[in-house]
């Protein structure tokens, strides 16, 4: 048995270090309390990504609620499908289509940013390059043979792959992937379109944990409180010990 563990750990950790070697994630710096970045996201997921993804594990009513959307504005500009404000948010994609059409099936992105961080999102949506070897004619800098068609190449255009040749000790010459450049031109400056990814990132990170706004601010409150509380023990027990000697 011992064997076999050490066995699988010698296959797996390599391979966790080959991961770990690759290119380093971009900041997002994204601020969960920036209602209207927040607000702006919700509109650019609804637009460019629930026809694939779904947020299945939060309502619509719940995120109009928690960032200040209207009903009536949410039912005109935000839902496509025929849901109601109190239905999950789920994709207007059938599971076995989109097998079928990408090979693999959009992830449902709720709790995406818990599960591989808001730094990974957006360089995810940064990262995007031209590669005609592939289906959909782009490849990912961070997931390498991405299945997901390339659906903002008219906002940022689409980069292309920085290559670094390298010769290992016994001659062999070999290219390795370590960046993108820009290639074509899109709808957007590049600062538009950081804006616009980390938009997204900052809305799915709000999705992947609603309450995360206000437990920070919570946390304040109480570190506050627990202080000023401290300062009444202290007085209360130099009353009480005062005597006492
Ligand atoms: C045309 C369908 C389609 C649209 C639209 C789409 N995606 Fe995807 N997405 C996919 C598919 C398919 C996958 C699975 C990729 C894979 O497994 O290689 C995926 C995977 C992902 C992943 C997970 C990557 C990973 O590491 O597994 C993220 C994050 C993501 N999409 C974000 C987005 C965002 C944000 C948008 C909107 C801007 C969007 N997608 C729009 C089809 C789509």
């Amino acid at each position: 048995m011992l064997k076999r563990i050490l066995l699988i750990a010698a296959i797996l950790l390599p391979g966790a270090a080959a991961l770990a070697q690759e290119v380093p994630l971009l900041h997002a710096d994204t601020n969960i309390n920036d209602l209207q970045s927040l607000q702006r996201g919700a509109r650019d997921f609804m637009n460019y990504c629930s026809g694939c993804h779904s947020l299945r594990y939060i309502r619509y009513e719940r995120m109009a609620t928690d960032l200040h959307i209207p009903l009536p504005l949410l039912k005109k500009n935000l839902m496509y499908t025929s849901s109601k404000p109190l239905d999950h948010i789920v994709s207007a994609m059938p599971g076995d289509d989109a097998v079928t059409w990408f090979g693999n099936q959009p992830p449902d992105l709720t709790l995406m940013a818990r599960y591989m961080g808001v730094d990974y999102i957006y360089s995810f949506l940064k990262g995007f390059y031209a590669d005609h070897t592939r289906l959909w004619g782009v490849n990912n800098l961070y997931k390498p043979n991405v299945a997901m068609p390339f659906v903002l190449a008219s906002l940022q255009g689409v980069q292309k792959p920085v290559y670094k040749s390298e010769t290992d000790p016994s001659g062999h010459a070999s290219m390795t992937l370590v960046g993108v450049e820009p290639g074509t031109q899109g709808s957007m400056t590049p600062e538009e379109y950081d804006r616009f990814v980390r938009d997204l990132a900052n809305f799915l990170d709000y999705t992947a944990e609603p309450i995360k706004a206000k437990r920070e601010s919570m946390g304040v409150f109480v570190t506050l409180f627990l202080l000023v509380f401290f300062v009444f023990a202290y007085l209360l027990k130099k009353e009480y010990w005062k005597d006492v000697h």
